[in-house]
């Protein structure tokens, strides 16, 4: 295990939205570099970056064309590598984005591997035998009419990529490889040495894309992938053991045991976490545990969904909810790595979209105070609204998350020097847009919210990211949630009522507080939309 994880909060970069320093309307890694020192006193110290490699951005860049080419947009190899070393210089680590899944359909693997003739891309890439084959129950989406082969292709996301061909569990057909084959193999060897490649030249780790994609048809317990993901970590373990892999697998249970150090628990139909902040059901009761629009409806037409999302006020929200399934994930994997929550992601509506700025402060709190290793995507510090944004970069929906950083009310919220309509997105364009500037500085506003809790989490190994939760009063219904991690107690009431919880400790004054609260003659007080830090 990393020993930097053990304090380890990170910041996700979305690059092309953070800071454009050579006004082309476009962010790059100069000016993430120019904002290094922001996310270091915020009290970040470890970044995330969205893919950042040359890419026809059909999925923002997670269609890769050159795993080893830094996106010219962006900057160069060496512009990128001298961002490892000014964040390493402020103590910060980088994770990159490793798309181990698929290609780009572009990238030059793919290419050579569409020609009739075998070369040693053959079968970098899932071919069937029959250009029919597909339109039965493959179990997968795929491609035909697109190559000289006489076979249809898979494909892992969107059209534009083509799975990497790491075999099949059971290769049930002759056309399927099996795990060892050599085409499996080539490609295993191919994706360490991008690894290596990126480890060589000072990056910190990878967060992983679709981890869970590798081998088809495998089991539920995901062995082909996870024998995989085992070998690569051994050699990560030999040769690199400060490496850190976070994986987007949102099954800890699975991927910790993989190998991961860390996984996110995703806003997913089976994830608990989608109980925290985006709890939905519609008027017939069928629960909707994600964003209404990642289900294809409007996401203006929130009027159509209740919200029972737990840091709703009065929404009538359940700790328990998510405690019940978080527990069982937290205790089966304490003991082999860590559980990563999340304010949102690139793939995610922002929680701004439903929480007030005094539900968000409460929501993170609570996040930068739990166990594991926690995320914040870039501008959820200011409470950055999802926009209404055409898809952009096959974004779609997500598009509304992606929108540039406010900085300040200069041109393009300082986000760009760049004309209005030549930058990536445009930017929140309502008066009261929320701007970093504006924060900074300002008593209780959220982003000096954020820095405060990070500086109480960073000053006590407690509070870090340690397997030493302890449930201290959860009652099905009712609040506040009291939990404690070694010598601290932590209490969170987002209802408009106050709160009383029964506590067998001494008396003990608030370390740390959003409203007001006690805990005197075993009784914890908490005001209306409180978190307190005893
Ligand atoms: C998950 C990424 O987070 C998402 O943005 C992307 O579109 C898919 N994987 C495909 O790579």
């Amino acid at each position: 295990m990393p020993g930097w994880l053990k304090d380890a909060v990170f910041y996700e970069i979305y690059p092309q939205s953070f800071c454009d320093s050579n006004s082309d309307g476009i962010g790059d890694f100069q000016g993430i570099i120019s904002r290094l020192d922001y996310i270091r006193e915020l009290g970040f110290n470890a970044l995330w970056i969205n893919p950042c490699f040359d890419s026809p951005f059909k999925d923002a860049g997670y269609d890769v064309r050159d795993y080893k080419k830094a996106a010219a947009r962006y900057g160069t190899n060496e512009d990128l590598i001298r961002l490892f070393d000014k964040a390493h210089e402020k103590g910060i680590h980088v994770l990159l984005d490793l798309v181990p899944g698929h290609t780009s359909e572009e990238h030059e693997w793919f290419r050579r591997s569409c020609e009739l003739k075998k070369n040693e891309y053959s079968d970098r890439f899932i071919w069937t035998d029959f250009c029919f084959r597909g339109t039965g129950n493959l179990g997968y989406p795929y491609v035909g009419g697109e190559a000289q082969r006489p076979g249809t292709y898979l494909l892992n996301f969107f059209k534009c990529q083509p799975a990497l061909n790491y075999g099949w569990l059971n290769p049930d057909e002759s056309w399927k490889c099996s795990t060892d084959s050599e085409g499996a193999r080539s490609t295993i060897e191919a994706i360490k040495d991008v690894m290596r490649f990126w480890m060589d030249r000072g990056c910190d780790g990878f967060r992983v894309d679709m981890a869970a994609s590798l081998v088809k048809g495998d089991d539920e317990k995901k062995s082909g992938t996870s024998r995989i993901w085992r070998e690569i970590r051994d050699m990560l373990d030999r040769d690199y053991p400060e490496c850190a892999l976070v994986s987007e697998w949102s099954n800890p249970s699975l991927s910790l045991r993989a190998g991961f150090h860390a996984d996110f628990l995703l806003n997913e139909p089976h994830s608990p976490y989608s109980t925290l902040v985006r709890d939905y059901q519609n008027h017939a009761g069928r629960i909707i545990f994600s964003d209404p629009c990642f289900t294809g409806e409007d996401p203006e037409a929130k009027a159509c969904y209740e919200d029972h999302s737990f840091f709703k006020m009065d929404a009538g929200g359940d700790i328990s909810r998510f405690m019940d399934e978080y527990l069982k994930l937290y205790e089966d994997t304490k003991d082999i790595g860590y559980i990563s929550l999340i304010t949102c992601n690139h793939d995610t509506v922002r929680p701004s979209f439903h929480l007030s700025e005094r539900e968000l402060k409460l929501f993170y709190a609570f996040l930068f105070t739990m166990p594991g290793v926690p995320f914040l995507y870039y501008g959820d510090e200011i409470g950055q609204r999802y926009l209404s944004l055409p898809t952009k970069e096959g974004g779609y929906f997500r598009t509304g998350a992606r929108s540039p950083m406010q900085w300040n009310r200069g041109k393009n919220l300082g986000f760009s020097d760049a004309d209005s309509d030549r930058i990536y997105l445009p930017v929140d364009a309502s008066s009261d847009a929320p701007v970093v500037s504006e924060m900074v500085g300002v008593e209780d506003s959220l982003l000096e919210t954020v820095r405060s809790i990070l500086r109480l989490r960073h000053s006590q190994s407690d509070l870090q990211s340690e397997p030493n939760l302890q449930i201290v009063y959860m009652e099905p219904g009712k609040l506040p949630f009291v939990y404690r991690r070694g010598e601290r107690i932590m209490a969170v009431n987002p209802s408009s009522g106050k709160a009383f919880a029964p506590v067998k400790e001494q008396d003990r004054d608030p370390v740390w507080k959003i409203g007001e609260g006690s805990l005197k003659d075993q009784l914890l007080t908490l005001d209306p939309q409180s978190f307190v830090v005893f």
